[in-house]
């Protein structure tokens, strides 16, 4: 499948770009511009390097894919480099979903959180993005929500891939063994970003319309 990948170059798309590849994707990576001066993936002939508000250049990058696959996020440590959440994640889906409707694009999954639309302004943010996916006219999309995002260090340069927290780890795996909080447990616990990436190239291959995905599904699909 042709998927345009938004959020390439962060610690999720960097684990999903080699796992989308080897099962035979063609992807159509985006890359900021000012980060494309310094990632890899700004010299990859397939990337799509532009601004997410250039509508014309996001449109001519997406034509002829078959899916959106939005992992976009900022968090409050980079306010200061000028990302927001409105600028970031609630703009970047905007901005995907008006180019997905315009060049007929007919998928999109986005990686939300868990909690999203609940209490403070980073929940209220993945809600609003969800609903921007949700509302969009004759979109089919799937929406992920898993707990916090973590994997194995390396030494590659990227926005900083999570390191495995085996506390956190450990008390998510206790909690599973308790009599009927099997599902609450996976929902909330720690996941891999390889588990994640898993299930949506699960989900790209077998589209599950209109779901919203809890670490439940995440981890029983991977
Ligand atoms: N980390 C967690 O524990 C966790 C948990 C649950 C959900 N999530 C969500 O999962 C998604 C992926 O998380 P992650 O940890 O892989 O993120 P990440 O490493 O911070 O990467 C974020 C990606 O978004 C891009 N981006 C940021 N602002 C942008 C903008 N204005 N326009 C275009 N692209 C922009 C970044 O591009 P540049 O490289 O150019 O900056 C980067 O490719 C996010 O939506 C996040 O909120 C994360």
């Amino acid at each position: 499948m042709r998927i345009f990948l938004a959020g390439a170059t962060g610690a999720t798309g960097t684990e999903f770009i080699p796992l989308a590849r080897a099962r035979g994707h063609a992807l159509r990576a985006h890359v900021r511009p000012k980060t494309a001066e310094t990632h890899a993936l700004g010299r990859d002939t397939d990337a799509v390097v532009c601004d997410l508000a250039d509508a014309a250049a996001l449109e001519a990058g997406m034509r002829g894919c078959e899916m959106v696959v939005s992992l976009v996020g900022t968090m409050r440590s980079r306010f200061g480099s000028g990302d927001t959440y409105e600028s970031a994640d609630i703009g970047s889906t905007r901005q995907l979903v008006a180019a997905a409707l315009a060049v007929g694009v007919p998928r999109m999954l986005l990686l939300s959180s868990f909690g999203a639309g609940g209490a403070g302004a980073y929940l209220q943010m993945k809600g609003e993005c969800e609903r921007l996916v949700r509302e969009a006219p004759g979109l089919r999309w799937t929406i992920f929500r898993p707990s916090a995002l973590v994997s194995a260090p390396t030494a590659e340069g990227n926005h900083g891939r999570r390191e495995l927290l085996p506390g956190l780890m450990a008390l998510g795996g206790a909690l599973r063994c308790l009599p009927g909080l099997r599902g609450v447990a996976d929902d909330w616990r720690a996941i891999p970003i390889a588990v994640v990436c898993e299930a949506m190239l699960a989900v790209v291959e077998a589209p599950r319309d209109g779901e919203v995905l809890a670490g439940r599904h995440l981890w029983a699909m991977a």
